[in-house]
């Protein structure tokens, strides 16, 4: 990275003028540093979504969106995919460099020998109830983990590098286990004598009275996939991870943080969705026309389309289209959600909707239809997306770690509530609240149209959306009768 000389100049206020660096990075981003600007103008940026903002340096991975370039630590995700396994992936972003022989060996003894989780843990499982996601399963497990395995203060290196084996290996532990648990059948040890993915396969599908035989063909397709997911820069879980980790919290509880920022639809969860609706296209003959038209008048999404940063292929989703192709040729193996896939894709990409919105496939377009050819549990979709990720968000809380640059992350905000008034004592409350206006005009006290609902306690999900509003679960005030329940 590179200071320049050349500075932004911000013009504010009656006439005044900040100057502001610019940074460069190795790939030609640039940047304004806005570090001193609250400082010396008292103004502060806004940017709903992070859509302009950088939030850290980092020498992990290199994205252009514009361009569709992946690379970690500079090599093309396309010759990673082609020619390396996850685990000297994982060993790429967390170190730096491709690991050499020796390092792979003592790297995957390590997390060999880190793939057991405690045996007192394996009881937890029991106490989800039938039909727990295990996201869910696997974010507490993995908070969980620091009861069993506690972090110093200060970490030497192996014990940061024991840390981090035991998150690689142990979150794939978990997943299987929470699987086998949600089938009723014993939990498959792993096992020293099996290689990263068949060793999670076989937890996952081999049972004491029927070994499981490995298909070379879905190991490299599950590796591939593992690697595609392996790190994406300040995605949404990563960004969640660094925020947590910022303020010194454990690792475990860091971890956990990235996977149930992954677990939305949105995020991670999008794999998820694309098979749905695959499966909604296919069950209700539709041959995809009705469901783009449905989207282009937002009463949905195209699932697996669209992308915060890339405006053209995500380079991710050409791999895991190529990957179906190979796969789904394979007697047997043919699944005509693919054909619906390829037939959306084509429709979109010839749409002024979302050509004209730089909408194009990405990587959980297709990741779905591998996942299912291998017989992953829909349900489990986005527990293999976090098992991919999972070296990555270690990559960031070890780099975050080691920066001197490092401070707790506390964004600022516009505050648009109330302005001060006056406090009203319970007698007075409640009359003309839903009109009550500052002296601009400006509506200040409307209540949550999420609260206004027949059912007397709670807001219920009902919808998608409902069900963002409804984590809340706002009790209902009392009416302005009298009636109702009461607040004690
Ligand atoms: N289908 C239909 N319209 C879309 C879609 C889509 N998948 N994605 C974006 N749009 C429209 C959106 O309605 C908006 O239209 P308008 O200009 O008329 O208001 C415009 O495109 C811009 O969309 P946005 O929601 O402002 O874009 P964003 O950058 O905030 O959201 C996204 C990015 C990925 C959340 C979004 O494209 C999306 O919801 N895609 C579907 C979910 C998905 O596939 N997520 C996985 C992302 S990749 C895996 C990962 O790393 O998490």
């Amino acid at each position: 990275m590179s200071v320049q000389s050349e500075m932004a100049t911000l013009h504010y206020g009656d006439g005044k003028e900040a100057k502001l660096p610019i940074l460069v990075g190795s790939e030609g981003e640039r940047a304004v540093d806005i570090a001193t600007l609250r400082r010396d103008t008292g103004y502060v940026t806004i940017d709903e979504g992070y859509v302009n903002t950088g939030s850290c340096k980092s020498a992990i991975t290199y994205l252009d969106g514009e361009k569709g370039i992946l690379r970690y630590r500079g090599y093309p995700i396309e010759e990673l995919a082609a020619k390396s396994r996850f685990v000297e992936v994982a060993y790429l972003l967390m170190y730096g460099e491709l690991p050499t022989p020796k390092q792979l060996n003592a790297f995957s003894g390590l997390l060999n020998n880190s793939s057991l989780i405690h045996e007192d843990m394996k009881q937890f499982f029991g106490g989800f109830p039938n039909h727990t996601h295990p996201m869910a399963i696997l974010t507490t497990m993995v908070a969980s983990l620091s009861a069993f395995y506690p972090v110093p203060d200060e970490l030497k290196d192996e014990e940061e590098s024991q840390i981090i084996a035991n998150l690689v290996s142990q979150v794939r532990t978990i997943a299987a286990f929470s699987y086998k648990m949600s089938i009723g059948e014993p939990m498959i040890y792993p096992s020293y004598r099996l290689r990263f993915v068949e060793n999670f396969l076989n937890m996952m599908f081999s049972s004491p009275v029927q070994d499981y035989q490995q298909d070379p063909d879905i190991v490299k397709a599950i590796d591939t996939f593992l690697i595609l997911h392996a790190d994406h820069e300040q995605n949404c879980s990563t960004s969640a991870v660094r925020i947590t980790g910022s303020s010194q919290a454990n690792v475990y509880a860091v971890i956990s943080a990235g996977i149930s920022a992954l677990w939305g639809r949105l995020h991670g969860g999008a794999n998820q969705g694309a098979i749905s609706m695959l499966d909604e296209i296919q069950s209700s003959g539709d041959d995809g026309r009705v469901f783009i038209e449905n989207t282009k008048n937002k009463k949905a999404r195209l699932m697996g389309f669209g992308h915060r940063v890339y405006k053209t292929f995500d380079p991710r989703a050409k791999i895991m289209k190529e990957l179906c192709h190979k796969l789904l040729a394979k007697p047997g193996m043919h699944d005509p959600m693919f054909d619906i896939a390829m037939r959306l894709e084509e429709a979109a990409l010839s749409d002024e909707y979302f050509l004209s919105r730089n909408l194009y496939p990405n990587v959980d377009f297709y990741s779905g239809l591998i996942l299912k050819a291998a017989n992953i549990p829909f349900n489990m979709f986005t527990v293999l997306f976090a098992i991919g990720r999972t070296p990555g968000w270690l990559a960031h809380w070890r780099e975050m770690r080691h920066s001197p640059d490092a401070r707790i992350a506390r964004p600022r905000q516009i505050y648009v509530g109330p302005p001060m008034r006056t406090y009203l004592p319970m007698d007075k409350r409640g009359a003309n609240r839903q009109s009550e206006r500052s002296k601009s005009g400006r509506l200040i006290a409307r209540p949550d149209p999420a609260v206004i609902q027949a059912d007397p306690t709670v807001v219920r999900p009902k919808r998608f959306t409902d069900s963002i509003r409804a984590e809340r679960l706002v009790p209902m005030p009392p009416a302005e009768d009298g009636s109702g329940p009461h607040i004690a």
